[in-house]
């Protein structure tokens, strides 16, 4: 499996990593197998969040790798906080250290290699986020931090008070969801698509080094988009022509779509099922030509002004 350094660090994280958000989806005797199968694809960085299956997925995560008996240092773990479900955001102080310790609890570890602060919160304040980053290094409780569903301005208001770096911004991207790559494209129109909704965070990310992990790579505004044939037949005969050319699936495609843009992102793949996972961990050996790429942009919707 292809690996790219995570931002300025030298943490080298596969092209792929899993997304554990579905996780506790799977009988718990599933897990395991389903675990090894990531594995021995070379898919070692594992995507997990306080909030997922209500801390399910990160303590079913745990069982696997214990029955597993695989060494803490052999795996990647990213886990996210600061969202209280159907409530608010939280990224005080206390909200953050009491996270940490609930993850590092219910995956059953003593560190975790990254923390990720999972959306902005309005009521931020930076020098706290600063203290508490500070505090998790200094204990060993937390290798590196990021961010997700940042703009620039707000990454900007972090770092003037962090001491650590941020490796990481975490946001939306598919071929159907591309709000991220429209606005840049459609700049200086006045059409949907230039709506600036992100701040140019995509050229920032690459400016400042911050790598771009790309959630939800399968799914558009209606859901999953792959062989929804009826509802996107351009998209699904655009990735039919270009997947049989590969010889791959048209899942292949949908990852080596996001792959092939020069950013360097890393795509964070949410499927519980082991055919789709392996189609997934093929893309970093696909590379789209420009003119693939594009053809599969405008067949998703979007327009070239
Ligand atoms: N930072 C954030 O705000 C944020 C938000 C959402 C998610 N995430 C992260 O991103 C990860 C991925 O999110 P996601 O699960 O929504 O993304 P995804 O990988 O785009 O979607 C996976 C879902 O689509 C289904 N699917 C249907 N057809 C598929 C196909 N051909 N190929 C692949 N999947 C197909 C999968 O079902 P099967 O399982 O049956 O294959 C699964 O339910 C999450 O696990 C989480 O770690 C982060």
């Amino acid at each position: 499996m292809k690996t790219i350094k995570l931002g300025k660090s030298n943490l080298k994280v596969p092209v792929i990593g899993l997304g554990c958000m579905r996780l506790s989806e799977l009988d718990e005797s599933e897990v395991p197998v389903y675990l090894q199968h990531c594995l021995d694809l070379g898919i070692n960085f594992f995507d997990h969040a306080d909030i997922y299956g209500e801390g399910e997925c990160e303590r079913r995560f745990a069982q696997g790798i214990k029955e597993l008996k695989i060494p803490r240092e052999d795996l990647i773990i990213q886990s996210k906080c600061g969202i209280i479900p159907h409530r608010y955001y939280d990224l005080s102080y206390k909200y953050i250290i009491n996270s940490v310790d609930g993850i590092l609890e219910r995956l059953e570890t003593e560190y975790i290699d990254v923390l990720v602060l999972h959306r902005p919160d309005a009521l931020v304040e930076p020098e706290e986020v600063a203290k508490a980053f500070e505090k998790l290094k200094k204990s060993g409780k937390v290798r590196y931090f990021g961010v997700s569903n940042h703009k620039p301005s707000q990454i900007d208001l972090l770092k003037k008070y962090l001491k650590n770096e941020i490796l990481l911004n975490q946001m939306q991207l598919s071929i159907q969801s591309s709000s991220l790559i429209s606005s840049g494209l459609e700049a200086n129109m006045i059409t949907e698509g230039s709506i600036d909704r992100n701040g140019g965070v995509l050229d920032y990310c690459r400016m400042n080094k911050i790598t771009v992990q790309a959630w939800s790579p399968f799914q558009g505004p209606h859901g999953a988009f792959i062989d929804k044939d009826e509802m996107f037949p351009d998209l699904n005969w655009a990735l039919g022509e270009i997947c049989a050319k590969y010889g791959v699936s048209k899942t292949t495609i949908a990852a080596a779509w996001i792959l092939r843009h020069p950013a360097n992102m890393q795509v964070i793949a949410g499927t519980m099922n082991t055919y789709r996972i392996s189609e997934v961990a093929k893309a970093p050996n696909v590379e789209l030509t420009r003119d693939e790429w594009y053809r599969l942009y405008q067949c998703a919707g979007h327009i070239l002004p």
